[in-house]
């Protein structure tokens, strides 16, 4: 495509460090569906005529059909999707196909493509994101009443609903589907029509191409539109986030399923065993997506790091933006579908929960509030009362709730046996109505609100 003024081949070496089609395929219906638009306008602008356009656009359809088919023999000798459809097209119209790279070039090309791709792959995600949230707030909605051991810094903390805590992760995938929709809304304006870095000295319509192929506006700058990629990482940006999310929740499942701690239950569906310990049941896909993170966050990191001392315009370097980010988006693509599988296949072991969230002294907050309320006590003073109390609990090796009274008036003599009535788990829950709160009534509410939102959105 470009031998004019070279006499000899690449070197193989020379070829295999260039070409990037083994992973640019993926590109396919973005470069046809741009080089359709793009003739489409040589043609009304009267830059190449109609019939040369109309041939081409059905060369371009053969060959669409031949990639999907699976009967197209893509070749590293040529380079990239963007020569290896070119080539396939002069094939099957002869010197008509020749014409439809006028005002363009592999710059302008591969960033349209690429962006098309990125807002097709966001749509995607966004979509699973969305199937991921239901089975959170379907799992929640069902344990808006199973209370829990609520931790901070991984020790028993103040009791909560699970509802509640699976409702923490349904907001988190809200903001991250609002980081995908706001980096797709900045990536959709066409770079179509740049040229190489210059823009071009044909007549071009560039909204008319930007229109065809779904962008709200073409790009302004010609030197930004070949050589940024801000909208891959923004992308992955997004997308580690969202991961780290993922991984949170992972290795929430991975710690509730230990025989330590036995708080959930995966079935076999989602868990597999050792070839040589047979009692094993272990959470592989809860480790995986833990995992996963790690790739990528590391395709973040790979872009950044390629981008960083480039000068404008287009340089080789950015060809690597695809493999990394076509990687890491797969991978988060697959990290949805196991968590939303997991989410739903779950069982929490609601006695044990309900055990677990009474141990600790998980209520001594509520008695604490109790002070408060009932004898006026200013909080920090009854924090120290009920510091006391929890103190002769630990020393008697009872719970709260098992304290006699007259242990606890030996510390506090205003104190009467209402108090019994808010140191239980259920009472605790049932009480932290405050907007945002536990109580099993906000999380019903929420669940509800939020599987509602969800079956509108669709
Ligand atoms: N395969 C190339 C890429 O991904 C296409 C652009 C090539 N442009 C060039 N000037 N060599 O970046």
């Amino acid at each position: 495509m470009w031998g004019g003024r070279f006499s000899s081949g690449p070197d193989a070496i020379m070829e295999e460090i260039n070409a990037s089609i083994d992973f640019d395929k993926a590109l396919y219906r973005q470069d046809i569906a741009a080089s359709k638009a793009h003739a489409d306008m040589l043609a009304k602008q009267g830059i190449i005529a109609a019939d040369d356009a109309t041939s081409i656009a059905r060369g371009l359809d053969t060959i669409l059909s031949e990639i999907e088919g699976g009967k197209f023999t893509f070749q590293r000798a040529l380079e990239d999707i963007h020569m290896n459809v070119e080539s396939r097209l002069t094939e099957l119209i002869g010197p008509a196909a020749g014409r439809l790279h006028t005002a363009r070039s592999r710059n302008d090309q591969v960033a349209t493509d690429f962006r098309l791709w990125m807002r097709d792959t966001i749509d995607t995600l966004d979509a699973a994101l969305a199937g991921y949230q239901k089975a959170l707030a379907e799992k929640a909605l069902e344990h808006a009443d199973t209370v829990m051991p609520g931790f901070t810094h991984l020790q028993t903390a103040q009791p909560v609903t699970f509802g509640h805590h699976l409702l923490a992760y349904v907001e988190m995938a809200a903001r991250d589907r609002g980081r995908f929709a706001d980096a797709r809304k900045r990536l959709n304006e066409s770079p179509l029509g740049s040229g190489a870095l210059a823009g071009t000295s044909f007549d071009l319509d560039r909204e008319m191409t930007a229109k065809a192929l779904g962008f709200t506006r073409p790009t302004a700058n010609s030197l930004d539109a070949v050589s940024d990629r801000d909208f891959v990482m923004e992308t992955l940006a997004a997308a580690a986030i969202a991961s780290v999310h993922l991984s949170r929740l992972a290795e929430e499942i991975v710690i509730w399923t230990s025989p330590l701690v036995g708080l959930v239950k995966l079935s076999d569906k989602f868990t597999t065993g050792s070839s040589m310990m047979p009692q094993k049941r272990n959470p592989d896909a809860a480790e995986l997506v833990r995992a996963k993170t790690g790739r990528i966050i590391g395709a973040l990191t790979g872009i950044l790091v390629v981008m960083k001392g480039l000068p404008l315009a287009y340089a080789k370097d950015m060809q690597e933006d695809k493999e990394g980010a076509m990687d890491a988006l797969s991978a988060l693509s697959l990290a949805v579908a196991a968590m939303a599988g997991m989410v739903t296949d779950l069982t929490p072991d609601t006695a044990k929960m309900r055990k677990a969230a009474g141990e600790g002294y998980a209520t001594a907050t509520d008695l604490a509030d109790w002070l408060v309320r009932a004898l006026k006590l200013p909080f920090r003073e009854a924090h120290h009362v009920t510091g006391r109390i929890v103190a002769k609990a630990s020393e008697q090796g009872v719970p709260l709730h098992r304290l006699p009274l007259a242990a606890m008036q030996a510390i506090e003599p205003r104190i009467t046996d209402d108090v019994f009535s808010v140191l239980s788990v259920d009472r605790s829950v049932k009480s932290r109505v405050s907007y945002g709160g536990t109580a099993p009534k906000n999380v019903r509410a929420q669940a509800k609100r939020w599987l509602k939102r969800l079956d509108q959105e669709r």
